[in-house]
């Protein structure tokens, strides 16, 4: 038995590992059982740590348990596997390598422009040089960087790409990541150092509104390279004062949102020289122990008439073209992700107006109540990008924006070859872990449009769409965390989100809806504690938990979680003191402060809002304090809090005849609102004939809506399981496949690439939340969970057209296959369980049974 795919705290070979006691991780292969494990680390000839031979079938989370990590220590570590004869088999080996783990390790200074920014004005892009030798034979050469901005680094003209748009996002105010670099095959004799600076998620425009200098007015950014020569001897290169400077370089302006403005007749003069800058205060820089941010999947394009080039995929990403012009000669490149009636690309649903000048809370608070703003307006994002040619053959690849896009339309007279046009896409390098495949073509596209807006949507933060906000809202997190988790690796992607997180809580337990921090405080802070997208505090850490085992990371998320509860705790009951005195379970209902409710129903479903009132909700509050409380007692169990847990249950039972009181006694679930009737099944508040009733209730609810999709943002995921859960597969399966709209597959058939926000189009078209959906094609469909360490459960439910799926998935315990197809004489399984571990299998007709590892052939 051999340890395949060796990780440390769910990274591949990581350089630059900021965590001072590393997980091991690992999946097995040959032989049935891993009866034992033995890891040896080392550090050149010194053996680190030797774990012994350890009786033990576990194959993640196992800590480190050697001497202390020293900063920049290179670790090889071996592991041997025992299996179930007790035969030892061959070792696997692979390494990590520390990065700067003390502040002292720093020795260069934050560099800046040498100019005095102005908050009203948007400057171009700094470059930074710095020129030295290396006067003897270089053994390896490691750089250090981190910004106030994006930055990145170009050694004798060959620009690092090891993480696009680093040092990623983080709260600026609390920590800040830095990225380490191998650069030793880059290192000459004589060498060219060079930074680039743009504003960035510190003082760039963010959020839907394009508010600007969120984290500060002034950008910097430090770097270190260290080069270690064949004798030993280190040479370290840092920013600091001798370094040169100018802001005259191509780009004249850069914006993650907006674009850039690119001039090919200008190159850096270095005229000028960097100020050094007092760094962050008490604001740590941190390795960023997360999977980068790469340049992925290219696109060719196809003309359109009007300019417009199709590269056929909507995704989130930038462009790279060739182009050979006359001196001075624009070309004006607007990226979109819809074509309006005249085939233009059309930006207008996913902009939002903001003044020409000045942008204030105030203007903002304007602007959403009266829709309006004053002066002159200008819709963010731009997406653009303007290019001056140089007059000979311009190679152009945008530095410092991400788009949401399909098309690009292009206003220029120099004569341009599309061919010579290409789309990249851009986003944190998740290894890709389900697939899944069947009958129904148009399925098999809405998993992977559902994928593509995961991808569109991943970058360093999950954003709810990489166009017109790119927020990491709580809500769209939570929502798809399960289903992102099968597509694609998210193990190191959400823990480094769980840290943003905690940075977010503010002193009363209360998380912003949007994190990390993105300026505009009023509405991000006040609809915080919004149920199903503040739950997220509870909810990200114990799926995380379910999916991946990792008891440290619910460890340490539990004093955020248990302070965000100690506030809902004191905000129960109606605000209303009349309503309060006639609820019998007042303690236990739930309704204060601003929830969003389900959001996003289809228009016949939703509430009037009439003017100046906000519709309260004690129906979702309610429910969802009964979900989190209950998943509240079973983290405190699971981390044996009893007291906690008691305190927890007592809620999640009284919100349930809080419900009980509020909704069902009072006749609310008679209706056809989907939703009203999706979520109290989903988050188990009704038991017995009501539950029936409410479940029939759906069903005619679902049919007289002609099957069509009738919920809402919150319980659109919740839909076909609750389905299935009544025993009404083809219900289900009715709706999965249902084209008519609003549905998952209408927008397919409407040429889909990616998943819309609403279910005509009109707004954002790179949403993942709706696809959530997919989850369902995983976990019943070919129904594949993780049920635990090393076991899964796996009970296909085979229905609607489908005539086979097929579906694996790479878990954490290795990698799993779910495949059914229909044939003459009944349905045939094939089920596919890695080395090591074991599965319950449900069949249909209710067969059981315990399976090993293995292909298994069932009927
Ligand atoms: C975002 C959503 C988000 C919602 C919350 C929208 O503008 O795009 O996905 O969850 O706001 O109100």
């Amino acid at each position: 038995m051999k340890a395949i795919r060796p990780r440390v705290d769910y990274l591949k070979e990581p350089l630059g590992l900021g965590d001072p006691s590393p997980e091991f991780a690992w999946n097995c292969e040959g032989g049935l059982k891993q009866t034992a494990y033995q890891i040896i680390a080392s550090s050149g000839n010194e053996t680190i740590w030797n774990s012994g031979k350890v009786l033990s079938s576990s194959m993640t989370h196992i800590a480190y348990g050697g001497r202390k990590l020293k900063s920049r220590e290179r670790v090889f570590w071996r592991v041997k596997l025992w299996d179930e004869n007790g035969n030892g088999g061959e070792v696997s080996e692979s390494f990590f390598e520390m990065g700067l783990l003390d502040a002292s390790d720093w020795k260069a200074k934050w560099i800046t422009g040498d100019y005095k920014p102005n908050t009203k004005l948007r400057y171009p892009v700094d470059c930074f040089k710095k020129e030295f030798k290396a006067q003897k034979k270089v053994a390896y050469a490691r750089l250090y960087a981190s910004s106030r901005g994006v930055y990145d680094v170009t050694i004798n003209g060959h620009r690092l790409e090891d993480f696009i748009l680093a040092p990623g996002m983080t709260d600026y105010r609390k920590r800040i990541q830095y990225q380490t670099y191998d650069v030793t095959k880059l290192i000459a004799h004589n060498n060219v150092l060079e930074l680039r600076l743009a504003d960035g998620w510190y003082r760039g425009s963010s959020a839907a509104y394009g508010v600007t200098n969120v984290y500060g007015t002034q950008t910097s950014v430090i770097a270190q390279l260290e080069i270690t020569f064949e004798d030993g001897s280190v040479n370290t290169i840092c920013t600091d004062d001798t370094w040169t400077w100018s802001n005259d370089g191509p780009i004249r302006f850069a914006d993650l949102k907006d674009g850039e403005i690119y001039d090919a007749t200008k190159v850096p003069s270095y005229n000028g020289k960097a100020k050094t800058i007092p760094g962050p205060k008490n604001i740590p820089l941190v390795a960023s122990d997360n999977v980068p941010v790469l340049e992925k999947e290219r696109f060719e394009a196809k003309l359109l008439p009007g300019n417009v080039l199709d590269f056929g995929q909507n995704i989130a990403g930038y462009l790279e073209f060739t182009v050979n012009g006359k001196p001075g000669q624009e070309l004006k490149l607007r990226c979109g992700e819809i074509l309006d009636d005249n085939g233009n690309v059309d930006l207008s649903g996913i902009q939002e107006a903001r003044p020409v000048k000045g942008w204030s809370q105030m203007g903002l608070i304007k602007k959403l109540m009266t829709g309006k703003v004053d002066g002159e307006a200008v819709g963010s994002p731009l997406q653009e990008i303007v290019f001056t040619c140089s007059g000979g053959e311009d190679h152009y690849k945008t530095s410092f924006a991400v788009f949401g896009f399909r098309y690009v339309q292009i206003e220029t007279d120099v004569a341009f070859d599309p061919a010579n046009f290409t789309a990249i896409a851009v986003y944190s390098d998740m290894e890709q872990t389900g697939e899944f495949a069947c009958s129904n073509e148009l399925v098999n596209k809405l998993l992977q449009n559902t994928r593509w807006s995961m991808k569109g949507n991943y970058l360093d933060l999950p954003t709810d769409c990489p166009t017109r906000e790119r927020l990491g809202w709580t809500g769209d997190a939570q929502v798809f965390f399960d289903t992102g988790a099968y597509l694609m690796d998210t193990a190191a992607f959400f823990r480094k989100w769980l840290v943003d997180m905690e940075d977010a809580q503010n002193k009363n337990g209360v998380l912003p809806a949007v994190l990390p921090y993105q300026g505009v405080d009023m509405m991000y802070n006040a609809t915080g504690v919004s149920v199903g997208w503040a739950d997220a505090v509870y909810l990200v850490p114990y799926r995380y938990y379910k999916r991946f085992g990792d008891k440290a990371v619910l460890e340490r998320s539990w004093p955020m979680m248990k302070k965000y509860a100690d506030y809902v705790m004191t905000h129960l009951g109606h605000s209303d003191k009349k309503e309060a005195k006639a609820n019998p379970y007042n303690a236990y209902t739930y309704e204060k402060g601003m929830h969003l409710g389900e959001w996003l129903e289809p228009a016949q479903f939703q509430e009037k809002i009439t003017a100046g009132k906000r519709p309260k909700h004690p129906e979702e509050a309610t429910a969802y304090l009964h979900l989190t409380m209950k998943t509240m007692a079973e983290i405190a169990d699971i981390l044996g809090k009893a007291e906690d847990k008691a305190t927890f249950i007592k809620i999640a039972e009284g919100s349930k005849k809080a419900y009980d009181h509020l909704i069902i006694k009072a006749g609310l679930l008679d209706t056809d609102r989907q939703a009203k009737l999706v979520r109290p099944l989903a988050l188990g508040l009704l038991d017995g004939e009501t539950k029936k009733q409410a479940q029939e209730r759906l069903v005619k609810a679902v049919k007289n809506f002609d099957y069509c999709v009738g919920t809402g943002f919150l319980s659109t995921v919740f839909l076909l399981p609750v389905l299935t859960e009544a025993g009404e597969i083809e219900t289900a399966y009715k709706m999965l496949e249902n084209t008519q709209k609003p549905s998952w597959l209408g927008e397919v058939v409407d040429g889909a690439t990616t998943v819309w926000e609403n279910w005509d189009g009109t707004a954002s078209r790179n949403h993942y939340s709706p696809g959530a959906v997919c989850q369902w094609l995983f976990d019943t469909v070919a129904g594949i969970r993780v049920s635990g360490e090393n076991r899964f459960r796996i009970a296909p439910v085979p229905g609607g057209t489908l005539t086979y799926a097929k579906a694996s998935y790479c878990s954490p315990y290795g990698f799993v296959e779910s495949d059914w197809e229909k044939t003459e004489s009944g349905i045939e399984f094939t089920i596919s369980i890695p080395a090591n571990t074991t599965a319950e299998v449900v069949l249909p007709n209710g067969d059981r049974r315990i399976l090993g590892a293995g292909q298994h052939k069932l009927s």
